[in-house]
């Protein structure tokens, strides 16, 4: 099928073990043809930078009542949007927020666009977040690379070098691994596994379903990886 044996073995857990989170289309639905909303994708990548799942669903849920839709953000008071956002953390990225949400009504009539080079230009999408709305909401094969997966491709590659030097290499593995179907379950099954069973203490070997593809593990080094800057 071009899926490669780590993303079967992922998408394959994927699909007993995703969580239930608030943004996301579940694998089931997913497969019925339900496809996710970019707004509420991108809303919720933003959200999650630097700010965890457990802080970021009340502001989710609350965002989403008071704005559906991109273009009621748009629209909003810049006012209401910076204090729904209080307790979130760095303003920037609500400014940036309300600045993506005008950008995206007014030159593009309402429609995030649907790659990962067109998402990259507007404001406050960077590279991951550009990868990730392109996988999640259009399908997209991009390299969905944060923390976590950066984690879990040091650990089934055995990346001995060190951040931040290593990440070229965590990248070009990650491409490798990512297929072309369902590129956007695969990257949220790479963020559920770090986040679940292939964490930074302790990792859940003994549950994980890529443990049989995985070389830190076969080396017993997969608590070691990532390794940090020198100081
Ligand atoms: N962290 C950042 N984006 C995420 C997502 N789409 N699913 C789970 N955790 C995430």
């Amino acid at each position: 099928t071009g899926t490669g044996a780590v993303a079967e073995a992922l998408l394959g857990h994927y699909d007993m073990h995703a969580r239930d989170l608030p943004w996301r289309v579940s694998p089931a639905a997913r497969r019925a043809g339900l496809k996710p909303d970019p707004y509420r994708v991108w809303l919720s990548e933003v959200m999650l930078q630097q700010t965890t799942v457990a802080a970021v669903t009340g502001y989710f849920e609350r965002f989403t009542t008071r704005w559906p839709t991109v273009e009621a953000l748009a629209t909003a008071p810049q006012e209401d949007v910076l204090a729904a956002w209080a307790g979130l953390g760095y303003y920037a990225r609500a400014r940036n927020l309300i600045a993506c949400a005008r950008a995206v009504t007014v030159d593009h009539g309402g429609r995030f666009p649907g790659t990962e080079a067109g998402l990259r230009v507007l404001p406050g999408i960077g590279d991951y977040t550009a990868a990730a709305v392109a996988a999640i909401a259009f399908d997209e094969p991009a390299a969905v690379v944060d923390a976590n997966v950066e984690r879990v491709v040091a650990r089934l590659f055995a990346i001995t070098t060190s951040l931040p030097a290593a990440r070229p290499e965590i990248r070009k593995h990650t491409a490798e691994i990512t297929p072309r179907e369902r590129p956007g379950d695969f990257a949220q099954a790479m963020m559920d596994l770090g986040a679940t069973i292939c964490t930074v203490r302790n990792p859940s070997c003994l549950l994980c379903p890529l443990a049989p593809h995985c070389a830190a593990h076969a080396q017993g080094i997969a608590e070691s990886l990532p390794v940090k800057p020198p100081k």
